[in-house]
């Protein structure tokens, strides 16, 4: 059987080595297998949860379509799109938002950790942010969902979803639950000043992050600041777990080498940070460098980008649009 993959990245600024290493590196990878199809999505409805400036939120758009090709994904093998051109994904989650129960919402823990402590204030579109996430995979009947470990509570409510809506309506398998593809290890990318908190677009300090745009100089000074302690590299994985900062170091280290942790940990064993940090820089600047230089360089030409957003566009709308026609005969519409 051929997979269908769908995945969707915020243009929200800032696209770090957590977007990388947790999402972007593995749609790369599938988006070269042989009998797959590949849909990625600019999420930018989802992006207007939190309040965005208009002239940025273009920018971002482009920026995060640009980061798409960059890394290795060809837009004409695989549908690069967004999200707010294709009406089908406001449409399928107004409706899903009927299916979908405030019980499941009220568990989720993205929601609870971006509105804060002032729930009252946050939009209503942040709460249900997980049900147009839900519409946006359904209405392609994705098979496979690529995505970072913060994501895996938002799918587990999207198969709730997709089983609710199939039993309310006696139409067994016509919402197509979806598998996560989650990396087993190295899944969640943890911020360089703070080995406890997720590496994130909107950290104050931006030496908490290595940007997919950030030049060579940038990446040799965060690394050289990134946070460790004052022992030496660890010899055994449980030393780890008190030591947050020397194992997301070491899990970015074995992400970029495709080796086990347990692997590298026996690289470094006794050794200094700085060696290690020497090694960490080489990998960042060959894996990292040319993509960044290649976004700068794909931003130049807007046309360019914004044609491959139509393009998409065209070609999703056609999917999204007979599925919904599907969904609405089924409602009694
Ligand atoms: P977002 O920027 O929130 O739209 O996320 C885009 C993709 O990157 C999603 O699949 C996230 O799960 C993934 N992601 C975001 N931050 C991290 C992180 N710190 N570590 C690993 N994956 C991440
Ligand atoms: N919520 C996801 C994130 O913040 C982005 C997203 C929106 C998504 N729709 C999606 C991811 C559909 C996978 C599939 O990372």
């Amino acid at each position: 059987m051929s997979k269908k993959i769908f995945s969707g990245v915020q243009p929200t600024g800032n696209l770090h080595l957590g977007n990388y290493l947790g999402a972007i590196k593995n749609f790369v990878e599938l988006s070269k297998e042989i009998d797959t199809n590949c849909i990625f999505c600019v999420v930018d409805l989802h992006a207007i949860t939190i309040k965005q400036d208009p002239k940025e939120l273009k920018n971002n758009i482009r920026e995060t379509a640009a980061t798409f090709v960059a890394s290795g994904i060809d837009p004409k093998k695989n549908i690069i799109f967004n999200q707010s051109g294709v009406p089908a994904h406001a449409e399928g989650a107004w409706i899903l938002s009927c299916i979908a129960r405030m019980g499941w919402l009220n568990r989720m823990t993205q929601f609870k950790e971006k509105a804060g402590n002032d729930k009252e204030k946050a939009s209503i579109g942040l709460y249900s942010y997980p049900v147009l996430m839900a519409a946006d995979i359904l209405l392609y009947d994705a098979t496979h969902v690529p995505v970072g470990d913060d994501q895996r509570q938002h799918l587990e409510l999207c198969r709730d979803i997709a089983q609710k809506f199939n039993n309310d309506f006696n139409v067994k398998n016509f919402l197509r639950a979806p598998e996560p593809l989650i990396q087993k290890e190295f899944s969640r990318i943890m911020s360089l000043k703070d080995g406890s908190k997720k590496m994130s677009k909107s950290e104050i300090s931006d030496l908490s992050r290595i940007n997919l745009t950030d030049d060579k100089d940038q990446i040799i000074n965060k690394i050289k600041k990134a946070k460790t302690d004052t022992m030496p590299m660890p010899s055994d994985a449980n030393e780890l777990k008190k030591r947050l900062e020397a194992k997301n170091l070491l899990g970015i280290y074995s992400s970029l080498t495709n080796s086990s942790l347990q692997n590298s940990i026996e690289v470094f064993a006794g050794k200094n940070f700085s060696e290690f940090k020497e090694k960490l820089v080489e990998l960042l600047l060959s894996e990292i460098d040319p993509i960044s230089k290649e976004i700068k360089k794909l931003l130049q030409d807007k046309s360019y980008l914004d044609k491959i957003l139509l393009d998409g566009v065209e070609k999703a709308d056609l999917i999204a649009s007979k599925k919904i026609e599907s969904i609405k005969k089924i409602l009694g519409f």
